[in-house]
């Protein structure tokens, strides 16, 4: 299927103004179309795209009782010619297609999942605020419409694909806080998939980490409570004597697509990387030791995201602060001169629209 087959139905009444598009906080305001598609008897039907808006739904969708619900996440960028790129669409697809497999749900197929992602962008290209750094955030979502209150696979899903408009992320550093209560993932549970119950899961802990003054925690097995697995909701790299060490994916982390993206360029750039479990143990040690050069999230949204501090039980320390000339800050800015255009797309990770 080409983007141009799917149906359009635009709509009349376009929402669309400098002031909602450039100052909503992420994630608050939807362009003006979004991609429907159902699964039905056993198949996909066709794909449609329509003004965003209500979608009636069943009293008892098994979403809210059981929660089949997953979602994905990325970014097209603009370009001065009025078009756009849109990144690595095809990992967020694959990515899309593991977590479907492992919550029993059906596959949406490449074809709606990219055609639609790039329709949609051509069709809200200027929903993209004018701020240089700006995007518009591709939401893919997939869930379980069947009526029933059967634990049991549904047989009826539906996918819809809605785009926000998403300022340049300014952050400073992130103060985390590592998790000792709560787990965000055990080997063989869902930790590498990306459904909606991880997260529910998960807030709880953020909210006891603001109130202690912490941005997020830091998130560490679910059996010692000793190796660091995640920042948040970003994937962890620490910069030791010289070497960025992340931990591995192994079925408890999400495989980060700004993960692979930023390992891909550190290697290309010759910088030793090593995915290796690390202890929160050996943060603190190798900061003690004066060889801990810095750590951040990675992730979509900040692609970067220096951790400021750092605290374990009753220890914390301060990181030194990411420099442009550190690795980690060389790959973050190489990696977004790719996505805003300025250095070539050598790997192959933009679509034009
Ligand atoms: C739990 C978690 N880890 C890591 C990431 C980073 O993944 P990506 O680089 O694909 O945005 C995300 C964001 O999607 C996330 O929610």
């Amino acid at each position: 299927m080409l983007a141009t087959s799917i149906p359009v139905t635009k709509t009349t009444a376009s929402r669309l103004t400098p002031e909602l598009r450039d100052k909503a906080a992420f994630g608050a305001v939807f362009s003006d179309h979004m991609l429907v598609a159902d699964f039905v008897n056993g198949k996909w039907e066709e794909p449609r795209i329509i003004p965003y808006g209500m979608q009636p739904l069943n009293a008892a969708p098994a979403v809210a009782h059981y929660g089949q619900g997953i979602f994905e996440g990325f970014k097209a960028f603009p370009r001065a010619n009025g078009g756009a790129v849109v990144f690595r669409a095809d990992a967020n697809h694959a990515r899309m297609a593991r977590t479907c497999q492992r919550m029993a749900m059906p596959e949406v197929p490449k074809d709606i999942f990219i055609d639609g992602t790039l329709a949609l962008v051509r069709l809200d290209r200027d929903w993209i605020p004018e701020t240089e750094g700006s995007a518009l955030y591709v939401r893919p979502v997939l869930f379980a419409t069947g009526e029933t209150l059967g634990v049991k696979p549904s047989e009826t899903f539906r996918f819809i694909i809605e785009t926000c408009p998403s300022a340049p992320y300014f952050s400073g550093s992130v103060d985390l806080i590592a998790e000792d209560t709560y787990v965000r993932a055990f080997p063989g549970g869902t930790g590498a998939a990306k459904c909606g119950g991880n997260y529910a899961g998960s807030m709880i802990a953020s909210l006891e980490a603001q109130k202690k003054g912490f941005h997020n925690v830091l998130w560490l097995d679910g059996i010692e409570r000793k190796y660091v697995e995640e920042a948040g909701l970003m994937n962890v790299a620490f910069v030791i004597d010289g070497t960025v060490v992340t931990p591995p994916l192994g079925g408890t982390i999400l495989p980060g697509i700004t993960r692979d993206s930023v390992l891909t360029l550190l290697r290309e750039m010759n910088i030793p990387v090593e995915e290796r479990r690390i202890s929160i143990d050996e943060v603190f040690e190798a900061h003690g030791k004066g060889t801990l050069q810095g750590a951040a999230g990675l992730g979509t949204a900040a692609v970067i995201a220096p951790i400021g501090r750092l605290r374990h039980k009753d220890r914390e320390i301060t990181l030194p602060a990411m420099t442009p000339g550190s690795p980690l800050g060389k790959a973050g800015a190489e990696l977004e001169a790719i996505r805003g255009g300025q250095k070539a797309d050598r790997h192959g990770w933009l679509m034009t629209i």
